[in-house]
């Protein structure tokens, strides 16, 4: 109906793929930020989190001049680590989101955490789309900066398309070997059944107005019950983390529900929030930066809280707020459950 398509929460999408595929380096496409080139030996180590305004991804995919208007207000991507030891992170990661970003290098096909990403996928039933990466690398790369892919693909030589075909007809086969059908996402007639490939280069930004545009339509056409806004709190912490000058802190999602300054919070812990705070939109969570400092945020978003005893708080386990109704001791309850 109008009246819940105008209360849409953003999507949250979670990024995912063996270690090394592009993860980090694609949202640095998207952001216009260098973060991968930030991290300890080029590795992601934490799980992110990144609000891009639909704003911003209306104008990343005008050339694709898709009239179909952007319902929800943005989309929340979280970032995860491909490293084979994070696997704990990968799963809070995908617990977490509406819909999935699996990445796979073209050059190398499935690999062992492209596997075991999709296993949890399919434990919960997720959607997700391919991002098909490092389409650059193919022997003779013409780039086309920000194209889309088609677009992108008719500039590139008749052995390039070999090559490229090819590589792509092993993957699609690969992911056969897995029980799942997949396929370039421009031929996809059966959405929902067979899942979609982007090509894609986080280098170059070709098929980044695909990927974006792709996300955005499919969760506002098939996930308008999930997305509608509801203020029954859902909110997980994701990292636990002293802040110079903040203290202990936590990075957190709010998934549903909206958070107070002041908000008396039980986690393992009953404590108030001292402060909200938010990167700006198209940066990342995890990074150092500055922050914005918020009175109240509504879900869907990433944010980091300031509190008293935060240094207590266990990442991965849900937060809660006592509302005015509440008993605190249900809402320990509650909390101790997770
Ligand atoms: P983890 O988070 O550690 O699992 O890695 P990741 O998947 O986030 O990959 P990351 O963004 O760290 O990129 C790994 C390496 O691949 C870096 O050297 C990137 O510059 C390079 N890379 C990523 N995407 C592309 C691409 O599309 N084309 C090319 N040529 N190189 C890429
Ligand atoms: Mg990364
Ligand atoms: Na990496």
């Amino acid at each position: 109906s109008k009246q819940s398509e105008d209360n849409l929460r953003s999507p949250i999408c979670c990024i995912m793929g063996h270690v090394d595929t592009g993860k980090t380096k694609l949202l640095d496409c998207i952001r216009g930020t260098n973060v991968q080139e930030g991290e300890a030996g080029g590795i992601t180590q934490q799980i992110g989190a990144t609000y891009f305004p639909a704003e911003n991804i209306r104008e990343r995919t005008k050339e694709l001049k898709a009239d179909a208007k952007l319902k929800v207000p943005g989309l929340l991507v979280i970032d995860t680590p491909g490293h084979e030891s994070f696997t704990n992170l990968r799963s809070r990661g995908s617990g977490l989101c509406d819909i999935a970003i699996l990445v796979v290098d073209i050059m190398h096909g499935l690999e062992p955490q492209t596997i075991e990403s999709l296993n949890l996928l399919k434990m919960r039933n997720t959607e997700f789309i391919v991002a098909l990466n490092k389409v650059d690398r193919l022997y003779g790369w013409k780039v086309c900066r920000n194209a889309p892919i088609v677009k992108a693909m008719k500039q590139q030589s008749k052995d390039l398309q070999n090559e490229f075909n090819m590589r792509l007809t092993q993957i699609i086969t690969q992911f056969k070997e897995q029980g799942l059908n997949t396929e370039l996402y421009y031929k996809n007639k059966e959405m929902g059944e067979t899942f979609s490939i982007v090509p894609t280069s986080a280098i170059s930004g070709e098929g980044i107005p695909d990927l974006l545009l792709l996300l955005v339509q499919w969760t506002q056409k098939t996930m308008v019950e999930k997305l509608t806004y509801s203020s029954e709190m859902q909110c997980t912490v994701l990292e636990v983390k002293v802040v110079e000058g903040h203290g202990t802190t936590i990075d957190v999602v709010l998934v549903n529900g909206v958070l107070h300054e002041g908000d008396q919070i039980v986690g393992p812990i009953v404590t108030s929030i001292r402060a909200l705070l938010t990167p700006h939109p198209m940066k990342e969570l995890r990074v150092k930066g500055t922050y914005l400092h918020h009175k109240k945020i509504k879900a869907a978003m990433g944010i980091k809280i300031t509190a008293q005893g935060l240094e207590h708080a266990i990442a991965g386990t849900g937060l809660y707020v006592v509302g005015p109704d509440d008993d605190i001791e249900d809402v320990k309850d509650a909390a101790m459950e997770d």
